[in-house]
Parts: structure tokens; C-alpha cells; sequence
């Protein structure tokens, strides 16, 4: 699952499905019994991976964890092959893997849903959790004024699909060096023009959350990057942490939010993210909701598949 393709409706629908289960609680009927869902990783994964095991066995489903270093992959079996059999066993796929072409290729070879649980571009999967929270906490999505305050990777760039997708404004502040790609930026103008939400690049923190409602960083280094951490410090730090200072010029009833992992004294102030105005913990629970409505609305609400969907 990726933005790209799904109308607003589409992902609203699913909000409101995480948010009646969060509620209301999961049904007895357990829609996905009967259904098998891998979940492959080639990186670590505390949050979602739990969250859609969790959610798979709240629905009746069953899931198969995979490391990519215990499956063939490893040694060097295709994945066109991987997917061809895989299609066969499972209903869908929870993929979290480095390089995003690699989702690419399996949504080419697979036969059923490919969800993406994180890839070097996106991770549309947080994004989710992160409008709900945003739904629960300011009443809406359209119209909320979120500043992203970092590296403009994954994260970031699935939180402006997201928000320019449902008509938030989001201003992204970053390092020249590490703005979000253009083509992400260009699509969200495009989407923009029919929700109502815009996009702005800075590379100063406080022009980006003045007046925000909410304030997000992630990490300055994402796995995979390690190699790159002494040269993305000296460019992110100290510039580009959330301190209190920072949150002090969005609005006095602005929330901070970050995807987790986070690096205390580092991207973020530990006053900040422990701090009352802290919606972390809210998000990293939401994501169990999230997930369960997603594979949800993938596999039993009639929807129906389209691999253009997936990545
Ligand atoms: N936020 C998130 O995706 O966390 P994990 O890496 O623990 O899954
Ligand atoms: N940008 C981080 C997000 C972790 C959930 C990473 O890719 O490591």
C-alpha cells in the first residue's frame, strides 16, 4: 500500500475503521479466518511488526513472520520466484525492505496485496497511524498545519502523500541536501489542487512551525545509513532538533509527534517527547489499529486488487 492511487474517501474510510475498532473493539465474526498473511523483513521492526501480528491474530488471520536472512532471497533465489510461490500460500504480503524498487518487483510478480512495511521512500504505514492520531487530536485532518522538522526520507515523504492527499498543509523544514525527492513534492502540489492542502520547503525550522498544530521529526539517520552518520550530524545537529524553544513558537495547543525509534538529545529535546504536549505513544498505538483496517479494506471489503496500488 502506497497513497498513490487511493482516493481520499478511500483512506478516510479506513481511518474510520481503525478509529470504530479503537472504540468499539474487534469483531467476533473474525473476518480474516481462514486467511494467511507473510510478513517478510529485511530490517529490523519493533512497532510494525508486532502491530500486524497482533492485528492479524485480532482478526482471525494467521501471519508468517519471515527474516529475509532464513528465506532462500538470502542465497539468492529470485524474487520474481519468492512471489510466484508466495502467492500461492498467502492472501497478501507486509514487506519492509531497503531499497523501494525491491516492492516494485514483488507487486510485479505477486498475485496478492503487497503492502508496504517500510522502504527507503516510504512508509505509508506510519502515515496511517499518524492521521489518525492527528483525526483524534485536532477533530480533523483537512485544513491542520503539520511541520516536519528533519531529513525529508521515508517518513516524511509519506506524511506529505498523506497530507496533501486529505487537505492538510504541511511545511517540511530540512538541510538543502536532504529535502524530500521532487517528484514526491511535485505529486503532492498536484493532489493539493484537488483536497486543498499545500506544501512548503524551508530550510529553517522556525518558519516551518510557526502557527503549526503539530510538530514531527523522525531520526537524522535511518537504518541503512549508518555509514553516514558523523557527516548527517554535523548537518542536521543542532540545527534541526525539536527543543522546547522550537515548540514554542507553533501554536500553544500544538502536538509533537514522531514516528519512533527516537534518539533522546539528539533529533529531539527528552522534555519534548516525554513532555505533556508528546502524542507519540497515542501514534505507536494507533498503528495497531491502522493495520488491522487496512488489511481489512485490502482483503475482505470487496476492494479489488490493484497491484498499481500496493507500492
Ligand atoms: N515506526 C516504526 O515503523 O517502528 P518500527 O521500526 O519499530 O516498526
Ligand atoms: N526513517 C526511519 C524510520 C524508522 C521507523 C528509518 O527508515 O530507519
Amino acid at each position: 500500500m502506497d497513497f498513490e492511487g487511493y482516493a481520499a474517501e478511500e483512506v478516510l474510510y479506513i481511518l474510520d475503521m481503525a478509529i470504530n475498532f479503537k472504540k468499539k473493539g474487534y469483531p467476533d465474526s473474525k473476518p480474516l479466518s481462514g486467511k494467511s498473511i507473510a510478513l517478510i523483513f529485511e530490517k529490523p521492526s519493533t512497532r510494525t511488526r508486532v502491530s500486524f501480528q497482533v492485528a492479524i491474530a485480532k482478526l482471525g488471520g494467521e501471519s508468517i513472520p519471515l527474516s529475509v536472512s532464513e528465506m532462500q532471497l538470502s542465497r539468492g533465489e529470485p524474487i520474481s520466484d519468492t512471489m510466484r510461490v508466495l502467492s500461492d500460500y498467502v492472501n497478501a504480503v507486509v514487506a519492509r525492505v531497503y531499497k523501494h524498487e525491491m516492492l516494485s518487483e514483488m507487486v510485479k510478480y505477486s498475485s496478492v496485496p503487497v503492502i508496504n512495511a517500510l522502504s527507503d521512500k516510504f512508509h505509508p504505514c506510519q502515515a496511517l497511524a499518524d492521521m489518525m492520531t492527528i483525526k483524534e487530536l485536532k477533530g480533523n485532518i483537512y485544513g491542520v498545519k503539520v511541520a516536519y522538522v528533519g531529513d525529508g526520507n521515508n517518513v516524511c515523504n509519506s506524511l506529505i502523500q498523506a497530507c496533501s492527499l486529505l487537505g492538510a498543509r504541511i511545511s517540511v523544514a530540512s538541510p538543502k541536501e536532504y529535502q524530500p525527492p521532487e517528484d514526491v513534492v511535485a505529486q503532492a502540489k498536484e493532489w493539493g489542487k484537488r483536497s486543498g492542502g499545500t506544501i512548503e520547503l524551508t530550510e529553517n525550522p522556525e518558519d516551518a512551525v510557526r502557527d503549526a498544530d503539530v510538530v514531527y521529526t523522525d531520526v537524522f539517520v535511518s537504518m541503512g545509513q549508518e555509514d553516514e552518520r558523523e557527516r548527517r550530524l554535523k548537518v542536521f545537529y543542532p540545527k534541526y532538533k525539536v527543543t522546547e524553544r522550537l515548540m514554542s513558537l507553533a501554536k500553544p495547543d500544538a502536538i509533537f509527534m514522531h514516528c519512533l525509534p527516537a534518539h533522546r538529545g539528539e533529533e529531539v529535546e527528552a522534555s519534548v517527547i516525554d513532555g505533556k504536549r508528546s502524542a507519540v505513544w497515542q501514534q505507536a498505538a494507533n498503528r495497531l489499529h491502522t493495520e488491522a483496517a487496512l488489511l481489512l479494506y485490502l482483503l475482505q471489503d470487496g476492494k479489488k486488487f490493484n497491484p498499481s496500488l500496493s507500492v
